[in-house]
């Protein structure tokens, strides 16, 4: 079966690269059959339920749906298909359309699609049995049946200002949350960050079931991140107050370390020259990890990024505008 997963384009790379880790942490084995930047669609033999599972996770695609043809955006096109024997008989319909080109006018397309897909059926638009989905970009329209929708709107809804404890640097829960998926961590895994702040990573890890140990320098971090796993309702959680040196003291090591670290401006190193603690830092991290482990690193200078590279090999680079002034990079590295 096909399955068309429709990006959110609020980035280049991390969406599918999302998606990807996603699948890996699910093991779910699939081809790739076409990826541009509005949809990836993947060739698999997973079902749905199988599926499922990665919805929970995923913060950078709107829906799943089953992929049924795509061709080039006209109505002519369309009509060539034959489409109909590829969903359910029975059953009311309604056929829905996302025009994400500025080129092409939808109208024609919509109505060639609902021809073909409403004939000799009860059309329901308000809550079908099946949902007929066209995506139009500049050079084809896809077409898929919904599966899934996500929920984005989780994501909002957990922003910063809402919990009890908050700081400026705590990341946006949606960039939170993909740096979590990034690291392809199992949901049985165990998953630490070690410059853990308000929680926010740990937040969004612990959401998604994850064993989560959380430590930072700051005991009042500590005790805010505290409050903030409690608000969630996240029961599965170890927080400690130790400096990035002393962490493997206290604990085994883990399958993922996802962590913002320290941008060496608006946030504490405790005076200490930032190049100093990035080098400790990721030692750190390396000793920190299972073999094959993935840390998911959020930096504010790509300077730091070869500080990394002398304790672990780099898989991916995302960069990322947070605003004017502040460019992040994700650097997924594995040891
Ligand atoms: C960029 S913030 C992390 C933000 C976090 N992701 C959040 O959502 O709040 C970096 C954190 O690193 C902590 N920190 C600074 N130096 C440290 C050190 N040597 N060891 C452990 N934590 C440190 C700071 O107290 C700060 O809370």
């Amino acid at each position: 079966m096909k399955f068309l997963f429709e990006l959110s384009k609020e980035h280049k790379t991390i969406p599918t690269a999302e998606i990807i880790a996603c699948l890996k942490s699910e093991d779910i084995k699939y081809s790739i059959f076409e990826s541009t930047d509005d949809v990836f669609i993947i060739k698999t033999q997973a079902e749905n339920k199988k599926l499922k599972k990665i919805t929970n996770r995923l913060s950078y695609t709107y829906y799943i749906d089953r992929f049924l043809f795509s061709c080039r955006p006209s109505s002519n096109e369309i009509k060539k298909h034959p489409i109909k024997n590829k969903i359910e008989t029975n059953g009311s319909i309604a056929v829905r359309c996302k025009n994400r080109s500025k080129k092409i006018e939808s109208q024609q397309i919509i109505k060639s699609l609902a021809e073909i897909y409403t004939a000799d059926r009860k059309v329901e638009l308000d809550s079908p049995d099946i949902e007929i989905r066209s995506i139009i970009s500049d050079s084809k329209v896809y077409v898929g049946q919904k599966i899934f929708k996500l929920n984005r709107k989780q994501f909002e809804e957990r922003k910063v200002q809402f919990r009890p404890f908050f700081s400026p640097i705590s990341l946006h829960p949606k960039i939170a949350r993909v740096m979590v998926n990034l690291s392809s961590i199992k949901n049985n895994g165990i998953l630490l960050d070690p410059f853990c702040g308000t929680g926010g990573i740990l937040i969004e890890a612990g959401i998604i079931g994850i064993k989560i140990i959380g430590s930072d320098i700051e005991q009042k971090m500590i005790d805010g991140c505290k409050k903030n796993l409690e608000y969630y309702n996240i029961k599965n959680y170890q927080l400690y107050n130790l400096d990035i040196g002393d962490i493997g003291k206290k604990i085994n090591k883990v399958d993922a370390i996802v962590t913002d670290m320290p941008y060496g401006k608006s946030t504490t190193t405790k005076g200490e020259n930032i190049t100093i603690l990035y080098e400790r830092a990721f030692k750190n991290i390396s000793n920190l990890l299972k073999e094959n482990g993935k840390a998911v690193i959020g930096l504010s200078n790509k300077d730091f990024i070869t500080i990394g590279e002398k304790f672990l090999s780099i898989v991916e680079k995302h960069e990322f505008r947070a605003h004017r002034s502040l460019t992040r990079h994700f650097i997924v590295y594995q040891k």
